[in-house]
C-alpha cells in the first residue's frame, strides 16, 4: 500500500481468517518504494509467483479541458508504474522460468468512452504493452493476463 495506515481494516480481517498477509509500503510511482519492497519478499520468500498490478485511478473531463499535466499524472499511475512494478520482477520470474503477471485494465481498455479520454487512453496503452509482453516472456515461463472489470 502507498499509505499503511489505511490496513488496519485489511490487518484486522486477516487476523480474524488467520490470512499470513504482510504489509510493505509500495507507491507505483515510486521507483525506490518498488525496488525496496519487491528486495524484501524475494530475501524473505526466496520467489516471487505473481504480481498483479491493480493501483489505477480514473481521470474524468472533457478531452479539451484536461491538461497535460492531469494526464501524465494518469499515466504516470495507470501505465507507468505498471511498467516499473513489472520491470522490477521479470529478473527474479525470469531466473525462476515461471510467473504471472496479472495487468488489471478495464472494459475501457477496449472502447472509447466520452469525458474519460485520459483513463480510456491509459487502459488501452495497458493493453498494447501486456499483449506485446506476452509474447516475449510467454517462453520464459511467465504468463501474462488481462482483467477487463466492466
Ligand atoms: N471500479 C471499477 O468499476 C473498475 C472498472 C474497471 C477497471 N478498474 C480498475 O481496477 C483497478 C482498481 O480500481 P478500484 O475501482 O478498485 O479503485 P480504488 O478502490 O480507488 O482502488 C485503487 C487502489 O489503487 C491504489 N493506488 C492508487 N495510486 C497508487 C499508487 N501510485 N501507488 C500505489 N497504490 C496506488 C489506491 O490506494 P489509496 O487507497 O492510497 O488511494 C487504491 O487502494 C484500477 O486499475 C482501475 O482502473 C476498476
Amino acid at each position: 500500500m502507498r499509505n499503511l495506515q489505511k490496513g488496519s481494516d485489511l490487518k484486522s480481517i486477516a487476523e480474524i481468517e488467520r490470512l499470513p498477509l504482510h504489509f510493505l509500503q509500495l507507491d507505483v510511482t515510486d521507483e525506490r518504494t518498488i525496488n525496496t519492497s519487491i528486495q524484501t519478499i524475494y530475501n524473505e520468500a526466496g520467489r516471487i509467483d505473481i504480481l498483479v498490478n491493480n493501483a489505477g485511478y480514473a481521470l474524468s473531463g472533457t478531452f479539451e479541458d484536461i491538461s497535460i499535466d492531469e494526464i501524465k499524472t494518469q499515466y504516470e499511475t495507470n501505465v507507468f508504474g505498471l511498467i516499473r512494478t513489472t520491470q522490477a520482477v521479470l529478473p527474479i520470474m525470469r531466473k525462476q522460468k515461471s510467473g504471472m503477471i496479472i495487468n488489471i485494465s478495464s472494459g475501457l481498455g477496449r472502447f472509447g468512452r466520452p469525458l474519460l479520454s485520459g483513463y480510456v487512453g491509459s487502459k488501452f496503452a495497458v493493453e498494447g504493452l501486456s499483449e506485446s509482453m506476452s509474447y516475449e516472456l510467454e517462453p520464459f515461463g511467465i504468463k501474462t493476463v488481462i482483467v477487463e472489470p466492466g
